[in-house]
């Protein structure tokens, strides 16, 4: 009985991951805005888009990695492609608008919207001191509340165009982790609050596709760097990283596709995002196996 059921389950896994229904050319003069994408996996998503014939706008704090985006998004892209920044601290909720304004002003509108921005914190332990509280708060501006800022902003163009909102989140916004206790509760908030939403969106028949893409490790340098900086040499070696640009790649698929979710890598975080209700002690435990508690 149980062998049928998982010869079953592995035959839709691997049936679902060999069928490839992505068209390149259904991104080709897209107008894409992308969050945090001065570095790591949200660069490397303007440049799949560039590469694929999209227009974007890059957004983040810093303007000298931007400047650098944007140049190589013109090398990568076609001829007529039409690429842009903003700079923008998503810590103020005013902002979020004028990188939307900016958008709509550059590139006439907004077809694709894609999330990804983080505020980058050290891992570490909840104590509840003063210290842990206002991180608290930071981070939730950063990583939610601009989430949600950004969305009210872009929605009207959105809607004209049928378009996509892509929110990038984690498997530690499905299954808690230990050392991101504020990270993973803005990523559970970014489920919550999307998948709302997307229940909205079908009630009324509006078009617009929200995708929430689940992932794993990546290797970008500060993952790397806050997981080493936190004694997590242990995960480091038994967790193979993705590379920034082929999650990048899953990532703007998936919104191609018009995906509810992604899972990337795709067995092992779908197994795992399965088994959570099924088994959670286990889950969990195998979890906790890859991470140190810190002397
Ligand atoms: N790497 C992983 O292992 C992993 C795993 C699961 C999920 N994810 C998710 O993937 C996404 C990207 O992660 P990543 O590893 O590529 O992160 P990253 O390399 O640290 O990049 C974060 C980006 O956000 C920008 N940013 C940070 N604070 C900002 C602020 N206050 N205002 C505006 N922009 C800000 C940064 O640019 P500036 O510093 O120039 O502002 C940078 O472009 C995140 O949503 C993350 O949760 C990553
Ligand atoms: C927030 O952004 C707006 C618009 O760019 C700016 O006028 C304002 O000074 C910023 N506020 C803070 C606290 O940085
Ligand atoms: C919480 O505060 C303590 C100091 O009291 C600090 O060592 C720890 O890293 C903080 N945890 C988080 C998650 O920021
Ligand atoms: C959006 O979808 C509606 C209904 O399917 C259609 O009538 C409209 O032309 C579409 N608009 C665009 C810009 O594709």
């Amino acid at each position: 009985m149980w062998k049928k059921i998982l010869a079953l389950f592995i035959g839709v896994v691997v049936g679902y991951w060999l069928i490839d229904d992505f068209n390149p050319d259904v991104l080709r003069g897209k107008r894409v805005v992308v969050t945090g994408s001065s570095t790591g996996i949200g660069e490397q998503i303007a440049y799949h888009y560039a590469r694929l014939g999209a227009s974007v706008l890059v957004t983040a704090r810093r303007e000298a990695a931007l400047k650098q985006v944007v140049q190589r998004c013109k090398e990568l892209g076609p001829k007529d492609g039409r690429y842009f920044y903003k700079t923008a601290d998503m810590a103020n909720m005013s902002a979020t608008k004028l990188v939307i304004q900016e958008a709509v002003r550059r590139l006439g509108g907004v077809d694709i919207l894609v999330l990804n921005h983080i505020l980058p914190i050290p891992l570490g332990m909840f104590d509840g001191s003063p210290q842990n509280l206002s991180l608290t708060d930071a981070v939730l501006d950063v990583n939610f509340k601009a989430y949600v800022h950004l969305t009210s902003h872009a929605l009207p163009h959105l809607v004209a165009a049928n378009g996509s909102l892509v929110v990038v989140s984690s498997l530690a916004g499905k299954i808690g982790q230990p050392f991101t206790t504020t990270y993973s509760a803005t990523k559970f908030a970014l489920d919550g609050f999307f998948g709302s939403l997307r229940q909205e969106f079908r009630l009324k028949g509006c078009d617009v596709s929200i995708t929430m893409c689940v992932i794993g490790l990546v290797g970008t340098e500060s993952a790397l760097r806050g997981l080493r900086d936190f004694g997590q040499h242990y995960l480091l070696e038994m967790l193979p990283a993705e590379t920034p640009s082929d999650t990048a790649l899953a990532i703007v698929r998936g919104g191609a596709l018009r995906r509810r979710e992604i899972y990337h890598p795709y067995l092992s975080i779908r197994l795992m995002t399965l088994l959570r209700d099924w088994a959670p002690e286990m889950v969990e435990s195998m979890n906790r196996y890859l991470y140190t508690l810190p002397n």
